[in-house]
């Protein structure tokens, strides 16, 4: 028996607003939460009778859809499904305009008919009504309150110097993760230099913890919004910006907190584009971390065959990326991690010698197999730090990344000449302050990506709206990888 499904609303703006995106049978990967990412198969337009759109949902799910008729006076089209991971058969399915005379808005009719396999009848009646027709209007409503659909045909933004609403996890007071509230904001038209990117994919990063907690507030005035990068789609330029385009998949990094938000207006010189290749939660997952694996190895460490090199929280989201590419250099990779877990995924991205110690007690250890360790990456700071001096080698280079246990309190110079170490503290943004520096940078990440050297960490995804609950895992030491927050 074929099931019906029919839902409608009203749309808060005029039928040829609305239309312009719907007619497009290739816009709902920019506005429907569902959708990961979709194209027109072959050389045809989107609203190209009889072409089809091949798409991917964000379940993982593959579908691709036939675009039967379209009509630009009626407001109307109709498309069914030809191919699909979803058993939904015979699916023929019609979207109707009508303009709602009182308050210039748009009656929207979205209905369907399809067969199910026995026994899924209502699960998939409940999944179409539910997970794309009723979304699908919210996600829509959205968009179109965002000005996500203020780009023309080319791709190119119409001029616009409006605000675009952004919601966003802000900090009110410095504290626990419960702290991170959501909240609704603004993205500024951008002005010379800058660019407004709406944001798909949002990296967590210990500093944003730092700044949560107070402990650098001029990088987060309260009440502020953390977050150093993120990747998405830049919808408007400003004047003066070369090299980008309404339309281009991007990521940035800056040293400028507030990336926890759905669009957001930054320089244009924090921004790079995406190489076709990289999604954009691997970007976020891996631009500024992985920036930073390559200037602790090559910039500071000068790792290479045969350097003992001890990373700490090696399962994390920047120690799974050093310890992948030290391995290619060719360094002996010693790691600490909290768990037995840890270890194992810690070893299947190169480090050899995973050793267990949530007490950070690894100093005989490195001693008795290695001799002492040459570099020591260490984001730990203070509960590592005598164990750090015992484990180093003579002439060993410590590097304090970061501080995840507390403040690494100061160290006085004598200690150091003890057996000659030298220490840096180094911060990822003094290395991407010029655009041709973050271009390089950038591009040496994703090439690393491409071949391999880089194995990209396990992502662990949170909604925008749940950045609290991101940070309470992120500060458990139960994460392995990186954190993404999705807009
Ligand atoms: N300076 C820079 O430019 C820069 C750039 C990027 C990152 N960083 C630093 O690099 C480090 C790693 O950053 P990430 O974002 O990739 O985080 P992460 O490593 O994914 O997470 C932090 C890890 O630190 C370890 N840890 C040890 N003691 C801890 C404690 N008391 N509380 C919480 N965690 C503890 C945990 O691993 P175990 O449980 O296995 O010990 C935890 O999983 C951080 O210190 C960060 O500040 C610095």
């Amino acid at each position: 028996m074929l099931q019906h499904v029919v839902r409608s609303t009203v749309i808060d703006a005029p039928i040829d607003r609305v239309w312009a995106v719907l007619r497009d049978f290739n816009s709902h990967d920019q506005w429907h939460d569902v959708v990961a990412e979709s194209r027109i198969e072959g050389d045809e337009r989107g609203d190209q009778v009889g072409c089809v759109r091949s798409f991917t949902l964000k379940d993982g799910n593959r579908i691709r859809e036939q675009l039967l008729t379209l009509s630009d006076t009626d407001y109307k089209s109709t498309y069914c499904i030809v191919e699909a991971t979803v058993p939904l058969q015979r699916y023929v399915a019609t979207v109707t305009l009508k303009p709602v005379t009182d308050g210039d808005r748009t009656f929207w009719h979205w209905e369907s008919t399809f067969a199910t396999p026995p026994g899924q009848e209502r699960e998939l009646h409940d999944m179409v009504a539910e997970g794309v027709y009723e979304a699908g209007f919210e996600n829509l409503r959205r968009f179109l309150r965002d000005g996500g659909d203020r780009r023309g045909a080319s791709g190119l933004a119409l001029p616009t110097a409006l605000p675009m609403a952004s919601r966003r996890a802000e900090v009110r007071h410095y504290g626990g993760p419960d702290t991170l509230q959501p909240g609704d904001g603004e993205a500024a038209a951008p002005e010379a230099g800058e660019v407004r990117i709406r944001q798909r994919a949002i990296g967590v990063n210990y500093l944003d913890v730092y700044l949560r907690k107070g402990w650098i507030p001029p990088m987060l005035p309260l009440p502020g919004v953390p977050g150093m990068e993120a990747a998405g789609t830049v919808v408007d330029v400003g004047a003066g910006v070369s090299g980008l385009l309404p339309g281009d998949r991007v990521a940035y990094l800056g040293p400028q907190a507030g990336a926890y938000c759905s669009v957001r207006t930054v320089p244009a010189a924090w921004v790079v584009r995406l190489p076709p290749a990289v999604e954009d939660e691997v970007a976020a997952a891996t631009l500024l971390k992985g920036i930073t694996a390559d200037l602790l190895l090559r910039d500071l460490g000068h790792v290479g065959p045969g350097t003992r090199l001890l990373v700490h929280a090696a399962a994390g989201g920047v120690g799974l990326l050093v310890c992948s590419w030290a391995r290619r250099l060719g360094a002996t990779v010693i790691g600490t991690v909290s768990s037995e877990a840890k270890a194992r995924v810690a070893r299947e991205y190169g480090c050899e010698f995973p050793i267990v110690s949530p007490e950070h007690r690894f100093a005989e250890a490195v001693q008795a197999r290695f001799g002492g360790a040459d570099v020591v990456i260490d984001g730990i700071g203070d509960a590592a730090r005598e164990e750090n001096f015992a484990a180093l080698a003579r002439r060993g280079h410590w590097i304090s990344l970061g501080q995840a246990s507390g403040a690494l309190q100061p160290l006085s110079a004598d200690r150091l000449v003890e057996k000659s170490i030298t220490f840096s503290r180094p911060a990822v943004f003094d290395y991407t302050a010029t655009q041709a520096d973050l271009a390089e940078r950038a591009a040496r990440v994703w090439a690393a990506l491409a071949d391999g050297t880089l194995k990209t960490p396990p992502i662990e995804r949170h909604a925008l709206g749940a950045a609290d609950e991101a940070h309470r895992r992120l500060e458990s030491r139960r994460t392995i990888g990186a954190l993404v927050l999705i807009a």
